[in-house]
């Protein structure tokens, strides 16, 4: 089955639908959270969208997801700062299309690691036990937590993802990662 959905490099024009985007993730961004993006954005963030690929009046190229990335303070390990699909598309596997951009390019660019944060188990908050599971299941490793990070008991978890060259070979033989292509998942 082919994908329906395109990944791209964030460019400045995608900036109003990201916002526009992961204010809808109500469930997950509050308000900080959505200031935080906007200030990344601004900051022109490297970055990875995800463009329903209908070509009707209504869905026409509609950003459906998208994944920022920033530098830590280790050179060799870069951050997926910020990302989120589009609730009617999660599960389609665009998140997995974003991710797998952004390692290509954290490996085409000498990276160690990719690290990333998230509301940890012991906060007991519901909407995080499937990005949780997504990351785990995306080869990212529990590293260590942060009591009351985000809330009282909203505890953070970080996790990391080891990037090892032989993996990166098929990844990024979909492309150079620097404009519009087809993501494909299933047939390569
Ligand atoms: C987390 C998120 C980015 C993942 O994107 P997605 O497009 O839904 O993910 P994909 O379809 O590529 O992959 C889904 C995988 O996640 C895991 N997963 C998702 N929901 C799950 C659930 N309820 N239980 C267990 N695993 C789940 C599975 O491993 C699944 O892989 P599989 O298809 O091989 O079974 C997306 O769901 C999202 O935007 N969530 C809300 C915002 C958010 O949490 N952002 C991250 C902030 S740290």
């Amino acid at each position: 089955m082919a994908e329906t959905f395109l990944i791209g490099a964030l460019a400045p024009n995608d900036a109003a639908a990201v916002r526009r985007l992961a204010a809808s993730l109500r469930r997950w961004f509050s308000p900080a959270d959505l200031r935080a993006i906007d200030a990344l954005l601004k900051e022109n963030a490297v970055g990875w969208v995800a463009h329903d690929r209908a070509e009707d009046d209504k869905h026409k190229h509609m950003l459906v997801g998208f994944l920022l990335t920033a530098p830590t303070a280790d050179p060799l390990v870069r951050e997926v700062a910020w990302m989120g699909v589009d609730e009617s598309w999660q599960g389609r596997g665009v998140g997995t299309a974003l991710l797998d951009r952004a390692v290509a390019s954290a490996a085409a660019d000498g990276m160690r690691e990719l690290e990333v944060s998230t509301v940890a188990a012991s906060a007991g908050y519901a909407p995080y036990e499937a990005t949780r599971a997504f990351y785990h299941a995306r080869g990212f490793v529990d590293r260590r937590t942060d009591r009351d990070y985000y809330w009282p008991g909203g505890d953070r978890l970080l996790l990391r993802r080891i990037i090892a060259g032989d993996q990166m070979d098929a990844v990024v033989g979909h492309g150079d990662g620097t404009g519009l292509q087809g993501a494909s998942h299933d047939g390569d």
